[in-house]
């Protein structure tokens, strides 16, 4: 083994086969299915972001503004931030059960995992669907905020 090979798991978790539904199953499959969607969502979201329209170089405030108004590009969104964050933070779990030989130190470290994942996903919702542009303008806002916003 060279010094650059990631050493083989430890410490690989097989606890017994509780009865009840079989979650590393569904762990194994969610993992796939979650892939496949994250494909479609993650280079849609690449393709309409930075090559559609002016590209790269018309992402601003108003871009996302304009993204965030639409119930589509919100669903979108959720359902790539629910999936991708649920997607990694159950890899990293898989990953922590295979290398982490400490008991105490697993429990934490999923625990750590399940509760930053829970946390981002409830801001980030939160932060779609409650997005208002106009929350906040003031005089110092560029005149075309003030102006959309004086229409609303
Ligand atoms: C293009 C979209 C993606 C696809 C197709 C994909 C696919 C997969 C698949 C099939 C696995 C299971 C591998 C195995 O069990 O051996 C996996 C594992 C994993 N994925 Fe993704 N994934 C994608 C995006 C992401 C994203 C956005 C993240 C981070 C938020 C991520 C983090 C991970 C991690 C940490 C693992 C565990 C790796 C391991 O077990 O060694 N993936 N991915």
């Amino acid at each position: 083994m060279t010094a650059d090979t990631i050493a083989a798991p430890r410490s690989p978790r097989t606890p017994a086969r509780k009865s009840g539904p079989n979650l590393e199953k569904w762990g194994w499959i969610y993992m796939r299915v979650s892939g496949v969607a994250l494909i479609i969502l993650i280079f849609g979201h690449l393709f309409v972001n930075l090559m559609l329209g002016e590209g790269i170089s018309g992402i601003d405030f108003a871009f996302v503004a304009g993204k965030f108004a639409s119930p589509f590009w919100q669903w979108w969104d959720v359902l790539m931030l629910w999936l991708a964050l649920i997607h990694g933070a159950n890899g990293m779990r898989t990953i922590v059960n295979d290398y982490v030989t400490h008991e105490t130190t697993r429990r934490v470290l999923v625990w750590a995992l399940w509760l930053s994942a829970g946390f981002l996903i409830v801001l980030g919702t939160l932060v779609v669907f409650t997005f208002d542009p106009c929350l906040g303008i003031e005089s110092s806002s560029t005149d075309w905020l003030i102006e959309t916003c004086a229409a609303l």
